[in-house]
């Protein structure tokens, strides 16, 4: 078995900067590099014929690695461009009308997300926001047509209770449409066992894959019978035959759309590799003693830590509310230590598999010695940006 620290060496960023951003945007694995120059070898050789060597069929092929990783069977995971389509093709499947028009979902949510639900209240939908640290499972009922949640939050790491939501959902016959982007790749996840309906994420984070990746899970009885209205051309059950009439393709390949995004296809095998090599229990062992001594060593600083501490609750990612948290981030930026932080939230630390413990205390040092001096105060009026 691959030792995860050996694994550095493969993420050429991790040798120019205290890297531990792996929340928002995963370090590039170099091999990422190589398959994007086979993306542009195979189109400059094979021209037109790539699509049918492979290159048509990537949202389903690679959709099934994804699928591994988040314990979906294959042929149920299809690649889209980011998660505002994957949950729009979701939202496009149903009628919104009474009795079942409610959509039930938590403040907490990505904007993506809270965006695109928000704006079908114009066209039947009736929003049910649940404030952070309210019940979502408690305000579903029988009216209740679709709950996007988080399994991760973004702003504080928290792992939801999506076994009660889901269960809830269930007794009730609404879809719960799970928001995995923050756990997928760092937290264990099995979207059969859970049952969910839907479950969409991406590669930005920690999948290592980069951005122009989404990918969405159908759960498989649904995909056989749901029917998607924002369609296209790949979702028919023959593309190629450009039939004037939609015939929807069998099972999750319904719930595609328009031409692939190809190079970022080639991109992200390199990074979900990596991760199915160290293996979702090593890596999730690994981040919950980094994140633990992340803690330790806030605590002992006097930071306020605003992540939960019970290791069962937190995902990858510790978020610490310290003075001044904008302008403390620019200037560990300089000091090439990459992290962000959140409006309202802290400043958010999220080490990957290969991070190491000499890491977390070099830029808490730091942080403690920025705050002690001042010497972020020529920053201030910083905002968050990515
Ligand atoms: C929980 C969560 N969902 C979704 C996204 C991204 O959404 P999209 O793919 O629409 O950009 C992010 C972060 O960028 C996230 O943290």
């Amino acid at each position: 078995m691959t030792d995860p620290l050996e694994l550095r060496a493969r993420f050429p960023i991790l040798a120019e900067t205290t890297y531990l951003i792996n929340h928002s945007l995963g370090a590039m694995p170099a091999e990422a590099e190589t398959r994007l120059g086979e993306y542009a070898q195979t189109w400059k050789t094979r021209g037109v014929r790539a699509w049918g060597e492979g290159w048509w069929t990537m949202p389903m092929t690679v959709g099934d690695q994804v699928g591994r990783i988040v314990g979906a069977p294959p042929g149920s995971t299809v690649m889209h461009q980011n998660v505002a389509i994957a949950e729009a093709i979701v939202l496009s499947c149903f009628r919104l009308e009474p009795p079942r028009n409610r959509i039930v979902y938590e403040e907490a949510n990505f904007p993506s997300v809270r965006y695109l639900y928000q704006a079908q209240a114009d066209r039947g939908a009736e929003i049910v926001v649940v404030p952070e640290g309210e019940s979502v499972a408690a305000a579903i009922d029988e009216r209740t047509l679709l709950v996007p949640i988080s399994h991760v939050l973004f702003r504080t790491g928290e792992i939801q209770d999506v076994e009660a939501i889901c269960r809830r959902a269930e007794e009730v016959g609404a879809h719960v449409v799970l928001d995995a982007y923050q756990s997928a790749g760092v937290v264990p996840l099995d979207v059969t066992a859970l049952g969910v309906s839907f479950a969409v994420g991406g590669s930005v984070k920690w999948l290592c894959g980069g951005p122009g990746n989404g990918w969405l899970y159908v759960r498989p009885d649904l995909a056989e019978r749901l029917e998607p209205t924002f369609v296209g051309w790949q979702a028919h059950a023959r593309p190629f035959a450009f039939e004037p009439e939609l015939e929807y393709a069998e099972g999750a390949a319904r719930f595609l759309t328009g031409t692939p995004n190809v190079p970022a296809l080639y991109a992200a095998t390199a990074g979900y590799d990596v991760i199915e090599e160290v293996g979702i229990a090593r890596i999730r062992e690994r981040s919950l003693r980094l994140t633990a001594l992340l803690i330790e060593l806030a605590d002992r600083a006097g930071f306020e830590v605003v992540s939960p501490r019970e290791p069962e609750r937190r995902g990858g990612t510790v978020t610490m509310r310290i003075p001044g948290f904008q302008a403390v981030h620019r200037e560990l930026g300089e000091r090439g230590i990459v992290c962000d932080f959140r409006p309202e939230s802290g400043l958010r630390i999220g080490p990957h598999f290969f991070n190491t413990e000499d890491e977390l205390r070099f830029a808490v040092e730091q942080i403690a010695e920025i705050v002690e001096t001042g010497a972020h105060e020529r920053h201030s009026g910083a905002v968050a940006r990515f």
